[in-house]
């Protein structure tokens, strides 16, 4: 399911950057571009990185 329609992240993409480092949604944004256009989707990144996070 993409979360970013401007920049084509899906919630997979979301979650596979943190198994591969990414430790904050700051990261994501670094490295995915997910939030960094119109922003929309900014809130739900941040739910799905979180648990990303957690489950880590
Ligand atoms: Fe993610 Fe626009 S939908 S920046």
């Amino acid at each position: 399911m993409y979360v970013c329609l401007c920049k084509g992240v899906s919630d997979h993409q979301i979650r596979q950057t943190v198994e591969d480092g990414a430790r904050s949604w700051r990261d994501v944004q670094r490295e995915t571009g997910c939030g960094t256009q119109c922003g929309k989707c900014a809130c739900q990144g941040k739910v799905i990185t979180r648990e990303a996070v957690k489950a880590e």
